[in-house]
């Protein structure tokens, strides 16, 4: 059975004692008795979002050949409430069994790395790849290798840990740019979510010099045809990836938060929400290519009216996969600290997935979403039950 329709192996519901909210953890499928994919905070999060997202995460691993499976965390609390802390901390307490031993988390929506990693050391596991890294044969210097990595720094004063999933998604850009022989120079792309993701995205794209027209966050668009100023912007972002208006240039645009959508660039990369692209909006979309950066970001039916229209949607365990990938890249020693390695893998990967799955849909219609899952499912025979599991070598 392939990840993309396989029932997930365990979803488990906790309720935080103090707060009364909800918290999911869904591991779909385990490789090697581990499984991979980070926890996510936003008030309204609910158990089926968590196990699209875990679906997501094994089509991730399968298509980047890691090897280990895809789980996800999601908590419904709002990450701005002053109590998300302790909720985090709760949620994280209660899940020891799993953080422990079989699940690999990290950041995600509404919980940057180094709140994580808070927690994570305040129940004395040092760090959220914990499972991963108490299970490799010296794991002081494993953890040496995967916090060298996360906090090495690279341009624009932020860490390779931060960026490089906005990399990736970069990347993705610049091989649609490359498979369909435009120029980076008179590309333009809309963003919608300008946090971790998005903003890392943004960056990349700018210094590629491709113009980045508008960026959404969750008070508004900005937008400005002939390009931002990506690096102000990002500048001007508190810890919640939101830009502060006081520090706008005049002649930016401030418009609705979905206009983002209909903002006419060639590229649109949501970035932000699941479930962004709908069908009730897919007609806004204006790109003529949509590349999820956010997970689960484009539904089913909506995916279909955009096919329809003649714009392929490059699917999240792809386009978005860079971070995860990395970190695996990292855990196993195949990267260190410098960013140029790291840099380069992710460039090559990332461009040579993109241009296959752009083949398939130039030949004659494939989506990007089926190529992806064929190449995942070629990666990856699922075990059975019965299987003895296979050591997960981390040196
Ligand atoms: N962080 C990672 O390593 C990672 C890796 C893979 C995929 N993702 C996915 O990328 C997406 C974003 O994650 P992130 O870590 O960048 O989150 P983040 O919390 O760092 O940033 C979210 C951004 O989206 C904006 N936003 C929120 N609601 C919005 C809305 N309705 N409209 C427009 N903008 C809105 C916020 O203001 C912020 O700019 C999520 O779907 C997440 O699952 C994240």
């Amino acid at each position: 059975m392939t990840a993309q329709n396989a029932e997930p192996l365990i979803r488990l519901t906790w309720t935080d004692p103090v707060t009364g909210t909800h918290g999911y953890l869904v591991v779909h499928s385990l490789v090697s008795g581990v499984a991979t994919g980070g926890t996510r905070m936003r008030a309204g999060c609910t158990m089926s979002e968590v196990e699209d997202l875990a679906r997501g995460m094994a089509n991730k691993t399968a298509t980047f050949n890691l090897p280990v499976g895809g789980a996800k965390g999601g908590i419904d609390f709002d990450p701005k409430d002053p109590r998300a802390f302790g909720v985090l901390e709760r949620f994280c307490g209660f899940l020891r069994p799993w953080i422990d031993a079989h699940w690999v988390t990290a950041e995600d929506l509404g919980v940057p790395q180094h709140l994580i990693d808070d927690v994570f050391a305040k129940l004395g596991l040092q760090q959220s790849y914990h499972a991963a890294i108490s299970r490799s044969a010296d794991p002081e210097r494993t953890l040496r290798r995967v916090q060298a990595g996360l906090n090495a720094p690279v341009p624009g004063g932020l860490l390779l840990g931060d960026v490089v999933g906005g990399y990736g998604v970069a990347q993705a850009c610049i091989g649609v740019a490359a498979a369909w022989s435009w120029d980076p120079a008179a590309a333009t792309v809309a963003i919608q979510g300008i946090g971790t993701m998005g903003g890392g995205a943004a960056w990349y794209l700018h210094e590629a010099g491709m113009r980045v027209v508008a960026v959404a966050d969750a008070a508004g668009t900005l937008y400005h045809p002939q390009g931002l100023d990506v690096p102000a912007l990002l500048d001007a972002r508190d810890a919640y990836g939101e830009i502060d208006r006081g520090k706008v240039p005049a002649d930016v645009q401030v418009l609705p938060r979905d206009a983002v959508l209909s903002i006419p660039a060639d590229i649109f990369v949501p970035a932000a929400i699941s479930y962004a692209i709908t069908a009730a909006n897919a007609a806004d979309i204006a790109g003529k290519v949509v590349i999820e950066a956010a997970n689960s970001a484009t539904t089913e039916v909506a995916e279909a009216a955009l096919t329809a229209r003649g714009i392929p949607v490059i699917p999240d365990f792809v386009a978005n996969a860079g971070a995860a990938a990395w970190a695996w890249w990292l855990l196993l020693g195949e990267v260190g600290a410098d960013p140029a390695d790291s840099f380069l893998r992710l460039r090559t990967e990332m461009q040579s997935k993109v241009a296959l799955l752009l083949a398939g849909w130039t030949t004659d219609r494939t989506t990007p979403r089926v190529t992806g899952h064929h190449l995942a499912a070629t990666n990856r025979v699922t075990p059975t039950l019965t299987e003895a599991p296979v050591p997960l070598l981390i040196p």
